[in-house]
């Protein structure tokens, strides 16, 4: 069954964190393959230009940089800005998980897992909050929580707090912004088969992935939420596989 879009989002411009892997990455490819020009964020700089190598140097630009660093987050928005003229999508989508008990992970793994997970969404949104409002013609924040952002499982009580804050923070801020006609959307997978969950203890090819969403499901979910008309709010958007266990 094809989905036909009610919302261009040809010629758009969005940013997009944490692009250079799993759902990012699949991010970057939805959009620009529904026309929209991207401006790509992650440390890892080999990946961002491959990305960058396949999607066009005309539709892409990578900007290397830690979404904890608040002046990453300025540059990115500024790089689009620079580039096409405005910023109409902020995709906040860039994290880490840690699995273990509260008195397992180290004090480090918890504070980088904190800073990454929600300050870093908060820099990122606020960067795009700033652009949008000084140019006054609205636009859209795509936070990717989790389902873990409503009820978390065992061992991952930090990560879960962290996207906890994630979907507190996007509520509110939709609120905040509605009347600006900033639309903010939670977009909040269950177990999706990348790098992450590969990450936590599972291995690449294992049938468990199999029953995994596909970072292009989680993708296309973002898309929608984006082509939906002016008209309509994606509040939160809790996607899982079939076979997973809501
Ligand atoms: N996979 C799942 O089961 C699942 C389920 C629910 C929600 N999520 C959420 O989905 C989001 C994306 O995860 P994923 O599954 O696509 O995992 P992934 O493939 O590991 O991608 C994570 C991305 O975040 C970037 N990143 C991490 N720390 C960063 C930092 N300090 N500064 C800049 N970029 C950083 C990574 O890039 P670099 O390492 O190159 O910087 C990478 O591009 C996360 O917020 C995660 O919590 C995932």
């Amino acid at each position: 069954m094809s989905y036909t879009p009610h919302r261009s989002i040809e010629g758009s411009v969005a940013v997009i964190t944490g692009a250079s892997s799993g759902i990012g990455a699949a991010t970057a490819r939805a959009l620009v393959g529904a026309g929209a020009n991207v401006a790509l964020s992650a440390r890892r700089s080999e990946r961002l230009e491959a990305l960058t190598d396949e999607l066009g140097a005309d539709r892409v630009v990578g900007v290397v940089g830690d979404v904890r660093d608040v002046a990453h987050n300025e540059a990115l928005v500024d790089a689009a800005a620079q580039r096409w003229g405005r910023v109409d999508t902020v995709v906040a989508n860039a994290g880490i998980g840690a699995y273990g008990g509260i008195l397992d992970l180290d004090d480090e793994v918890l504070r980088e897992m904190t800073e990454t997970n929600y300050l870093g969404t908060v820099w990122t949104v606020r960067a795009g909050v700033r652009h949008m409002r000084a140019h006054g013609n609205g636009g859209d924040i795509v936070i990717i929580s989790s389902v873990a952002g409503f009820r978390g499982g065992d061992d991952e009580a930090v990560y879960a707090g962290t996207k906890h804050a994630q979907v507190g923070l996007g509520g509110s801020l939709d609120r905040e912004l509605r009347g600006e006609g900033i639309r903010v959307s939670l977009v909040c997978p269950a177990g999706t088969s990348t790098e992450f969950a590969i990450g936590a203890g599972r291995e690449e090819g294992s049938s468990e992935l199999d029953a995994y969403l596909r970072p292009e499901d989680v993708a296309h979910a973002v898309q929608v939420v984006l082509e939906q008309p002016r008209s309509v709010r994606t509040t939160v958007w809790q996607l899982w596989s079939s076979e997973q266990q809501s």
